[in-house]
């Protein structure tokens, strides 16, 4: 057999590849000839991923609902992935920081463009039937958002700002957690009671939040973008994509979800006014209410005092 040098060049790299973790490198090749060749269906998983899709009622636009919120979850993990990689990049390049963060706006941009699919693609008669068999399942209990918030910002940011001026870097995680902006929609403002809906999400999943905020504490995007040198923190493009992000996340989102919510379950007329994980929403989701910041920093004063004004928005 006339091997090219290319081939032997590549097969002395194998070599080397198998010698180090003391494996044969014929054994392997054999292997080769007995491998499956790759077809689509099976490196994308296409008939797994077109399984998931189970309705809970026989009304037709349910599976709108369920696949929206399945493509919002897959493009909150391809959101995961790239912050990780701002995450794990030691000495970050700011071109590299600016480049990764536009992937995850560009994505977070897709999603809010595309809310109109949720507010109008489905018929508000079948939307107010069917919500009844999801009470008291809420988006509210998806945990990527929670993963994306912890892994994009310091946990203060996040904190409910009715006790965000007594809090600093001293308060102990247990403490910040539970006064996450998000625990006002699960909890009884007086009694301090939690609902259902937050019980059994805390039950799911606070442990991985817990590990999810320590693991980020020094290398959210927040913490890589201080860390970084201090003329690369005056680099414009990079101050954009910041602000864009977060603005996209913290407003735009927010809005659409919003005004998505008050559609159905306002203005349609029917139903009761409430949402079906019970939060006293209207008040609750309203950015101007919120005030979920990630990079206040990067803020002027004015831009922060006018967060979520309907007529800035
Ligand atoms: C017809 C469509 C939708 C309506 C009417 C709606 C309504 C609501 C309401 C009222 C809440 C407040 C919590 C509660 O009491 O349930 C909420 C929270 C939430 N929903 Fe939706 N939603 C819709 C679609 C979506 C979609 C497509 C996603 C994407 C995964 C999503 C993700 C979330 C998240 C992450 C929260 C928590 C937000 C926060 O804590 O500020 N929702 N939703």
């Amino acid at each position: 057999m006339n091997l090219t040098d290319n081939s032997e060049s590549i097969l002395k790299e194998i070599e080397l590849k198998f010698q180090a973790i003391n494996q044969k490198t014929d054994v392997q090749l054999e292997g080769l000839l007995w491998s499956k060749p790759i077809t689509y269906w099976d490196y994308i998983q296409t008939d797994a991923l077109l399984s998931l899709q189970t309705q809970r009622t026989t009304l037709p636009d349910e599976m709108v609902f369920i696949m929206y919120h399945q493509v919002n979850e897959l493009i909150f993990k391809m959101i995961l992935w790239e912050i990780d990689q701002i995450a794990e990049t030691k000495e970050i390049q700011v071109d590299f920081f600016s480049e990764r963060l536009s992937r995850i706006t560009r994505y977070f941009d897709m999603l809010t463009n595309s809310f109109s699919i949720m507010e109008n693609g489905m018929e508000v008669e079948q939307y107010m039937k069917f919500r009844n068999t999801l009470t008291p399942a809420s988006g509210f209990q998806s945990a990527q958002y929670r993963l994306i918030e912890f892994a994009s910002t310091d946990v203060i940011n996040l904190t409910d700002r009715r006790y965000k001026d007594t809090f600093d870097e001293n308060t102990d995680l247990e403490t910040s957690f539970e006064h996450l902006y998000w625990q006002a929609a699960g909890k009884d403002y007086h009694t301090g009671k939690k609902s259902y809906l937050l019980q059994e999400f805390e039950n799911k999943y606070k442990e991985q939040f817990i590990r999810q905020i320590t693991n980020f504490k020094n290398k959210n995007i927040w913490q890589k973008f201080t860390q970084l040198p201090e003329k690369d923190q005056l680099n414009t493009a990079l101050i954009e994509a910041m602000r864009h992000y977060d603005y996209t996340v913290n407003i735009t989102w927010v809005m659409q979800h919003l005004n998505t919510a008050r559609k159905y379950i306002l203005e349609s007329g029917k139903g009761n006014g409430e949402a079906t994980g019970g939060s006293d929403w209207q008040k609750y989701m309203h950015p101007k209410y919120q005030r979920r910041i990630f990079f206040p920093k990067l803020w002027t004063e004015d831009e922060l005092s006018n967060w979520g004004n309907e007529t800035t928005v």
